[in-house]
This record gives C-alpha cells, structure tokens and sequence, in this order.
C-alpha cells in the first residue's frame, strides 16, 4: 500500500500567508500541518509516500520536509504544473502509484482516527474505495454524498448549491488502482478542475464497490484563519500532554499548565497559562501569554497580552495596549505602538490582511 498526499494547489483562503508559503506548512503547534498527515499514515505502516507539490511552493515543502528520514518514511515529491483538481494531481502521480492500492490524504486536513484500521480493513476485502465522512453544518463548502439506508454511496457532489445532505467528505480517501481507468474516463468539471468527486462517481457506476464510513472523531480543513486556530486549539490540548520547558524562565515569571519552551528562549516577568507551546529562541518580557496559543522559533515580543493564537516565525510584538485574541500573525510580522504616538495607528499591512480593532 502507498499514499499519495496531495500539498500543491492555490491556497487562495489563507492569503496572504500563502502567498510568501505553502497553507500546508503552516503550522500547528508549531509543526507542519503536512508532517501530521505523513506521521499518521506512517503510524499506519505506510512508508512509501509521494507528496503531489506546485511550482510555487514545491520547493519549500521539499527542502522542509525532506526526503523521508525523519518520519521513517520515503517520500518522492511529484510535480503538478498547475492545480487542475484533486483526479488530475492522482493522474499524474500514476507512474509512482502503479498499480499499487494507495491513501489519498489531503495535506491540509487533519483527522483524529488513527488509519491503521481503516489501512486494515481495506486490505482485507478489497473495494474500489472507502471514502470517509463527516456531518457539517455547512456542506456546500465541501464534496457531499448521498447516503442509501444500506450504507450505500449513491451520488457524490462537489461543493453543491443544494446538497443532498450534511455528510462532508474528509480529506482522507482509500483507493483501488482501478481509480485510474475511472480518471481516464471523465471530464474536467464546470469549474475546470478533474475532480476526485466524479472519479468516486464513475467507480459507483462501473459497479466497483465503494464504501462510506462516517469518522467518529474530529476532523479540521485548515484552509482557513478560524479552522487553523481551531485546529491549533485541539492539537495544543492532544498533543501537548506535559510541560517541558527547555528555554529559561526568570523568577518573576509564572508558568502554569502544559507549557512548552524551546531551547534558546528567555522569559522575564511573563505569565504563561498552558497548553501553550514556545519555540525556540523566543525573547518574551512582560507579556501574558493565555492558553491555545502557539508562538514559533525567533519570536520577539514585549509587554503585550496575546490569547488563542497562532504567532509565525521571526514576529516582532510589542507595546499593544490591548490583548491580542484570536490571532493569526505571520512570519517576520511587526507589530508595535509608536513611541512618539502612543495613541495613533499606523499600518503597514499587505495585501488581503485583515485588522479587526475590537
Ligand atoms: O477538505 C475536504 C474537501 O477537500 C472535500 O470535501 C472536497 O470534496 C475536496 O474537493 C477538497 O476541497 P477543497 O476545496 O478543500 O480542496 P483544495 O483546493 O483546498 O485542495 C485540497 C488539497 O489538495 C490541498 O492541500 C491542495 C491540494 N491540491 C489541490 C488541487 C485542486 C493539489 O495538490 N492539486 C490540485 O490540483
């Protein structure tokens, strides 16, 4: 069995992070979200994986991610010219697939169930696909199915004006090699792409067995702000099980809970509420830093509060007269009060940012 994790595309809805980086390694916790779909199918026993990447960001995600080593894994890196949907990323992806039956992960989801057993059960009775889903309140923002009473998948649609139901197709898909022939045989939709959708539906229609199983546990699409601190909120409580503080921490600091410091960084005078993770050679004075907050290596920040956010590599922060909350800073982002000016606002802000003064 191999996968195949789709990571090129546009990213259009997390700009303008995604316009200097891959959304797929934005990060989560302070990790890729990427690295948390390659360590979950290689906790499944899946080790030969290729990673579908674009010409904008393929190199990022490669010199990043590398060549495998450091998740026990191969990794072979296939390069798509241009986002012409999830089916095409899988046609061209067919020389390194063969015809192995494969997993379909798309690397900017994230699911809580463990694949081992799903890798099992399709391995056991083999079938034209397993497709996984989830109940949503908002199905047109998704590829929705329609469900028999048998458990039967009838129909597939791709982001409907008036879905057939609430069931959401997840990220995360299990193959036969006959998906090929079914890709051969369709059409690139109305919005120009080769959509995986229409693949699942001509598998149905060719009478290749496809199963739908509705996941229990949760599930985030990263591709937007609020997904991504939601995703950032779920995996800080997951994940970050114990304290761990590496960096140093003056005596006028207090930090409680699951706190994690990275070498390298210093606290003066903070209040640090877990679960938080801190990378490494961070510079914090002054500051309270409130739970489900993620703040990545070489962050400098000083006398602000900042609450249930994401803070990316190199961010400078400081002198914020208000707390900062539900945030998402990007790398090397400056943000600071005039001294001259305390009570002015003045902006550098790039394109498709958003500032909300609460
Ligand atoms: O997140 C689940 C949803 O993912 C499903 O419910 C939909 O049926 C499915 O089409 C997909 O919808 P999205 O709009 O979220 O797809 P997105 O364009 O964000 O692409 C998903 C991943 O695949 C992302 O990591 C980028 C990558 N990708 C996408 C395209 C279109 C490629 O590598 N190549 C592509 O051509």
């Amino acid at each position: 069995m191999k996968a195949l994790i789709l990571s090129g595309g546009k990213g259009t809805r997390l700009r303008p992070l995604t316009y200097t980086g891959a959304k797929q390694l934005v990060p989560v916790a302070n990790k890729p979200i990427l690295w948390y779909g390659i360590e979950s199918l290689v906790a499944a026993g899946i080790t030969d994986i290729g990673i579908v990447v674009s010409p904008e960001t393929g190199a990022e995600i490669e010199a990043k991610t590398g060549a495998g080593d450091r998740f026990g894994a191969t990794i072979t890196y296939i390069h798509q010219a241009s986002p012409d949907g999830l089916a095409h990323a899988v046609k061209i992806a067919q020389p390194f697939l063969g015809d192995a039956p494969f997993v379909m992960y798309l690397g900017d989801n994230l699911i809580q169930d463990g694949l081992a057993d799903f890798v099992a059960d399709f391995q056991q009775k083999p079938r034209g696909a397993i497709i996984m889903l989830k109940q949503v309140v908002n199905p047109t923002a998704f590829g929705v199915a329609q469900i028999a009473a048998d458990g039967s998948v009838i129909k597939l649609v791709e982001k409907p004006q008036n879905p057939p139901s609430n069931l959401a197709l997840v990220g995360v898909y299990l193959f036969s090699p006959e998906i090929h022939q079914a890709i051969a045989q369709i059409k690139p939709s109305a919005r120009g792409e080769l959509e995986i959708t229409d693949a699942i539906q001509q598998l149905i229609a060719t009478h290749q067995p496809v199963e739908a199983k509705e996941l229990t546990g949760w599930w985030l699409d990263t591709g937007k702000k609020d997904d991504l601190l939601e995703a950032n909120r779920i995996i800080l409580d997951e994940y970050v099980l114990r304290p761990n503080v590496l960096g140093k921490v003056d005596e006028h600091s207090k930090v409680s809970g699951r706190v994690v410091i990275g070498k390298g960084s210093q606290l003066v005078n903070c209040t640090v509420r877990g679960p938080v993770v801190i990378g490494e050679n961070c510079q914090l004075e002054n500051c309270f830093v409130g739970s489900y907050t993620s703040i990545a290596d070489s962050v400098s920040m000083s006398n602000i509060e900042i609450d249930h956010s994401v803070v990316l590599k190199g961010a400078n922060i400081s002198g914020i007269h208000r707390r900062i909350v539900d945030s998402l800073i990007g790398e090397r982002a400056k943000l600071t009060v005039s001294e001259h000016r305390p009570k002015a606002l003045r902006f550098m802000v790039g394109d498709d940012s958003t500032i909300e003064l609460t």
